[in-house]
């Protein structure tokens, strides 16, 4: 056996026979993708991390061989050798990179044997993602998963490269810290050692490496792990990367300067794209007010336009109760010609519905006049201003909401962009960097009848509005700033307060008591009282910027074992029950509900 494992020794990667000689003998290991016999030759597509090579067995000239490939199936993990030959003229195939060569098989060795797979392990073969997920590594081998796990690999090499380079350091911050609930829920961990208590997962390393700007290491960066149990969409995961980095001495700029520089890189080393730079700022009122939401899709335009004072004193109830209830009225305009019929038109209320907006009312300028709801509502002049506004001519479509201001935003922001899909403006190829500058410091939350950090409790306001703490808190701005690409919000970061003063009024200003704040925080209003040097940072979400490096619909498409959208791993059945003498030792007993 040793003998035999020796002979076959691998020499070549599938990929690099394209470049072997003519004539030359290669050993190959990998993965049967598929075998097909052929009037007594056998080909078999043998398949490793690198791609596919087509090898064939010739019954003439090697029996041998040919007895073993006879044996081989589908996921069998092989080794074969054999004598590298173009293939005849007709039998070429430009679209694989070894198209045009074969290897003329001498030996086959199966290394182990496979069942057959639950689902054909090809890109493009529909299978339910439940079973996707249970069988995770075979569906591993697919080569878009393969594809995406190699790039992320990449990317966190680039960015590591160019951290280093800018004189940044890795430091690991604990995994089992202290619950500082703000934002999602934590992941718990039951101490045994002290029953009764806690450890949580990170939300992330925020606290740990703002400490660490206190004990001076000055440039800081960690590619590290967060948790939080919120629930999931098509871009979150329960446990996250973060690209999380913190800086002393410095201000906004800077860090928006460096970081962008990172990103710019990441584009560049890992599929070649150059983006403009330096990157476009948008406050936050800009965004909101152009495009409904704080993560502005800017590769198509079709801004927002409020068109309040258009339809102002018109009889349509919906348009005169809602400005008199303080609410406004913002339509945005598409290009025509277009395809939507009177239902779809009709149907862009659901797209809005889970925004809270009644319903989206829409207004067409054909050749021979306006169409829509309104027309009884609003006079020609209203409608000459409306395509003023909106830049509309014939066949253009206008799509209108009156609803309170933030309920209007964020209702027309959802059918921008399904227009958008729907009509195709949305080149594959196209990627919108941004910066959102300017956020507000706090908001008003419903839930819990307070307000709460927009950002974190740590986040600086702006000098300029710190006398607003006091009378009104609500307007005053922080010094924080999210990257945004494609309308996915990729990073998040602020300048920090740096003095206990500022962190006691800010604290203040959410309710948090001067003794809540000791039992939450004490560690960090301690070390802020010993010199902490003015300091700020950002994190990137390394998911999502695979996500968009690679075109995946599912964040779940670029993590090697991801969670399911309900947070549970059907591989390993994760989370499961534990034994009643591990719950005991810690010391837990779990009600069993009903
Ligand atoms: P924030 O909470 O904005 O900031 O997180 C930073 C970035 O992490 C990504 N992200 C996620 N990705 C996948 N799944 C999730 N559940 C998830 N949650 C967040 C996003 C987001 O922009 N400590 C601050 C950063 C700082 O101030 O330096 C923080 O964690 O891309």
């Amino acid at each position: 056996m040793k003998a035999a494992m020796q002979e076959m020794k691998r020499t070549h990667y599938n990929a690099d026979v394209a470049q072997a000689p003519e004539g030359s003998t290669v050993v190959l290991t990998g993965w049967v993708q598929k075998r097909r016999d052929l009037g007594g030759l056998i080909f078999i597509d043998l398949r490793d991390r690198t791609g596919i090579v087509q090898a064939v067995v010739n019954p003439e000239t090697d029996p041998r061989a040919h007895a073993a490939a006879h044996g081989v199936k589908p996921e069998y993990c092989i080794a074969l050798t054999g004598e590298v030959r173009m293939r005849p003229e007709d039998m070429r195939n430009p679209s694989m990179p070894t198209g045009n060569v074969e290897v003329a098989v001498k030996g086959i060795q199966v290394l182990n044997e496979a069942k057959t797979p639950p689902y054909v392990l090809e890109d493009g073969v529909e299978a339910s993602d439940a079973l996707r997920l249970k069988y995770r590594y075979l569906d591993l081998r697919r080569p878009s998963l393969q594809r995406n796990i190699f790039l992320r690999h990449k990317a966190g090499a680039s960015v590591r490269r160019y951290l280093d380079a800018q004189g940044f350091i890795d430091v690991e911050t604990p995994v089992l810290t202290k619950s500082t609930p703000e934002g999602a829920r934590d992941y718990l961990v039951p101490s045994r050692v002290f029953p009764g208590k806690c450890f949580a997962l990170p939300q992330s390393p925020q606290l740990f490496k703002q400490l660490l700007m206190v004990a001076g290491f000055d440039r800081y960066y960690q590619i590290v792990k967060c948790f939080r149990d919120e629930d999931l969409r098509a871009d979150r995961q329960p446990e996250f990367t973060q690209i999380d980095i913190e800086m002393s001495f410095v201000g906004m700029d800077d860090i928006l300067e460096i970081t962008e520089g990172m990103i710019a890189d990441l584009f560049q080393e890992t599929i070649g794209v150059d983006l403009p730079r330096p990157l476009m700022r948008m406050t936050y009122d800009e965004a909101m007010d152009d495009y409904g939401t704080d993560r502005p899709d800017t590769r198509f335009g079709m801004k927002l336009q409020t068109i309040a004072d258009i339809v102002a004193g018109s009889d349509f109830r919906v348009f005169s109760s809602t400005l008199a209830e303080g609410g406004t009225v913002k339509a945005f305009a598409v290009k025509g010609p277009h395809e939507f019929s009177r239902k779809d038109l009709d149907s862009f209320g659901d797209v809005v519905a889970d925004f809270g907006a009644k319903g989206v009312l829409w207004a067409r300028l054909e050749a021979d006049g306006w169409k829509s709801p309104l027309t009884k509502f609003l006079s020609g002049d209203q409608f000459d201003a409306l395509a003023g506004r909106l830049d509309m001519g014939p066949g253009d479509l206008a799509l209108i909401i009156a609803a309170p201001k933030d309920t209007a935003n964020a209702s027309l922001s959802a059918p921008r962009i399904h227009v958008a899909q729907r009509l195709g403006l949305i080149g594959p190829d196209a990627f919108a960097a941004l910066w959102v500058t300017d956020f507000p410091l706090l908001q008003w939350s419903a839930e819990d009848k307070r307000l709460v950090s927009v950002h974190h409790p740590f986040t600086a306001p702006m000098a300029e509005d710190l006398p607003l703490l006091g009378s009104d808190p609500g307007k005053v701005r922080s010094q924080a700033y999210d990257m945004v690409i494609n309308g996915s919000e990729v990073g998040g970061g602020s300048i920090r307060i740096h003095t206990p003063e500022v962190q006691k009024r800010v604290f203040q200003a959410i309710g948090l008591g001067e003794e809540e704040a000791r039992t939450k925080f004490g560690f960090l209003l301690d070390a802020l009282q010993y010199g902490a040097p003015p300091h700020g940072g950002i994190a990137f979400g390394l998911d999502r910027l695979i996500m968009i490096l690679t075109r995946a619909a599912s964040i779940r498409d670029v993590i090697a074992f991801p969670k399911t959208q309900k947070a549970y791993c059907t591989m390993t059945d994760a989370p499961s029950e534990v034994s009643p003498a591990q719950l005991a030792e810690l010391g837990l007993k779990y009600r069993k509900e009903g």
